[in-house]
Parts: structure tokens; sequence; C-alpha cells
């Protein structure tokens, strides 16, 4: 029996990382899955094994903890494993003035998305390098081509997540590794519950929607092809595309009155 490959996916107890769990299962990856809700990452675990008969391992652990990165790496090789194909996913959006939110806050946001992000990657290179394969999706976000937007550090993060990936693309292709940023629009997901916006989401027009089983299958199609960026959806690409097109200050007045979630 060939030797399966093993896939690591943060954010896995919802919304994209959850639907990434299932798709790799269904293409006969073992999977390590993380989130902070471990009745959720257990819950997916036995469903996942039962129907795809692959091993799931979970770890319970909060990304905004700057240990967290390495000790997860740890937990996986004292589990006897190494990653093939991570999907670096966990994120969130706060909807609030920066200056008025408390410095942690933000502090955790940049750590979750971008130092954990970083990291994860940095750290299952060694591994893939050795053995001249690996993939890695790191999510950005539609945001990182859109005007930047009031009081979002968001949109800063998701633009370092897309350049990052890119880069990271051309220093490893040669080595059989292919980064891809995967940057969706709006998804079917928990996030805007949890950002405290799911009205005004539900007011948006059903076309800038996608699921997450589409957002997965693009992504996935793009690492495997090798291209360094997805932008899932034809309504997707076209706001990527005229966006860039832009005069700087039409952008940044669009952005500034856009009040998309006011
Ligand atoms: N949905 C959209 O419209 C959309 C659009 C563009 C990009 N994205 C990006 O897609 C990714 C997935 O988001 P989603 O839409 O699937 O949202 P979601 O349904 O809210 O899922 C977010 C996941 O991230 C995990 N997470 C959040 N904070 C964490 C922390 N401190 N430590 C560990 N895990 C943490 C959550 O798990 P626990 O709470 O259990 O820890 C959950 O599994 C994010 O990076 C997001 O920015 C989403």
């Amino acid at each position: 029996m060939p030797i399966k490959r093993t896939a690591l996916i943060t954010g896995a107890s919802a919304g994209i990382g959850k639907t990434f769990a299932a798709y790799l299962a269904k293409e006969g990856y073992q999977l390590v899955l993380v989130a902070r809700r471990m009745d959720r990452l257990n819950d997916l675990k036995h469903a996942l094994e039962l129907q795809y008969q692959t091993r799931v391992e979970v770890i319970s652990a909060d990304l905004s903890d700057p240990l967290t990165p390495a000790h997860i790496l740890e937990e996986i090789e004292h589990r006897g494993m190494s990653i093939d194909f991570l999907v670096n996913n966990a994120g969130y959006s706060k909807n609030q003035p920066f200056a008025e939110a408390a410095w942690i806050e933000h502090a955790n946001e940049i750590q979750v998305m971008i130092t954990a992000v970083t990291e994860l990657a940095y750290r299952v290179l060694p591994n893939m390098k050795a053995r001249s394969w690996g993939r890695i999706i790191n999510l950005s976000s539609l945001a990182a081509f859109a005007p930047p937007t009031t009081s979002m550090l968001y949109t800063g993060i998701k633009s370092y997540v897309l350049n990052f990936s890119q880069a990271l693309d051309m220093e490893l292709k040669p080595h059989g590794i292919h980064v891809t940023a995967l940057c969706p629009g709006f998804t079917f997901t928990e996030f805007h519950d949890v950002m405290g916006t799911r009205a005004q989401a539900n007011k948006l027009p059903n076309v800038l929607w996608m699921q997450s089983e589409e957002v997965v299958k693009a992504g996935f199609d793009a690492v495997m092809k090798g291209k360094p960026v997805c932008i899932p959806g034809l309504v997707n690409k076209t706001i990527a595309s005229g966006s860039k097109i832009l005069p700087e200050a039409l952008r940044y007045r669009l952005g500034r009155d856009s009040h998309l979630f006011d």
C-alpha cells in the first residue's frame, strides 16, 4: 500500500478549513487538524475517519500564542508524522476603529494571520525540501486586491499573505514545492458571524457569494498546477482586475467611502 501524504490544516473547526479537511481526506491525504474548539475537531475527525478510512489527528491550539507554531510541529513529529501539504487557513477580522481597540487585539490578529502563517510555512519546509515535494496554500482574500478600507488591519494582513506567498513560490518551485495565495471573496462560512457583521453581509447580492466547496476546489487545483495566486470565481476575478486598474486616488476614495460594514 502506498504511503499516504499528510496535510496540516489550521482553522479546521469551521468554514473553509473544515471544507479543506473533507476535500483532502477524499483526495487520499492523512490529516492533522488544528483549531481551538476541540469538540468540533473531534466530531470532524470521527466523521472523516469513518468516511475515508484515513488517519486524522487533532491538535487543540490557539494561534495567537507565539509558541503555538513550534508546538504544533513538535506534536506532529511526536505522533510520527511529517507534513507534505500545509493549509494556512485560520483567520478572522475585527470590525472596529484601529485606535479604539486594545493593542492585544491587533497583536493577536497579526500573530494568527501573519506570524503564525509565516512560521508554520518555515517549519514545514525542511521535510518538503528533503522529499522534493510540497504544497502550501495560504488564505489571503479578495481584500488584498480591493481598495484599503477604513479601520481594517485585515486588508493589510491579507496583502502581506498574497505577497509572501508569491515570493515563497518563486524560491521553492525549483525544489518541487508549490505555494498558492488563495484569495476568496465573500464565502458562506462563520466568518461574518465572528466579525459581528452578519446582518450587513446578508444584504449583499447573491452574485457576490460563493460556497466554501467551490473555493476549496479552486485552491486545490491551483496549487497542484503551480499557480501562485488563485482568485476563485468569475465575479471575484473581475473585481480584482477592475480594482488593479483604478487610479490610486480613486481607490483611496472608494475604500474610504465604501462603508461596507458600517
Ligand atoms: N468567509 C469569507 O468571506 C472569507 C473571504 C476571504 C478570506 N477568508 C479567509 O478564509 C480563512 C477561513 O475563514 P472562514 O471564512 O472559514 O471563517 P470561519 O468559518 O470563521 O473559520 C475560521 C477558523 O479559524 C479558526 N481560528 C480563528 N482564530 C483562531 C486562533 N486564534 N487559533 C486557532 N484557530 C483559530 C477557527 O477555529 P476556532 O474558533 O475553533 O479556533 C475556525 O476554524 C480566513 O483566513 C479568512 O480570512 C474568508
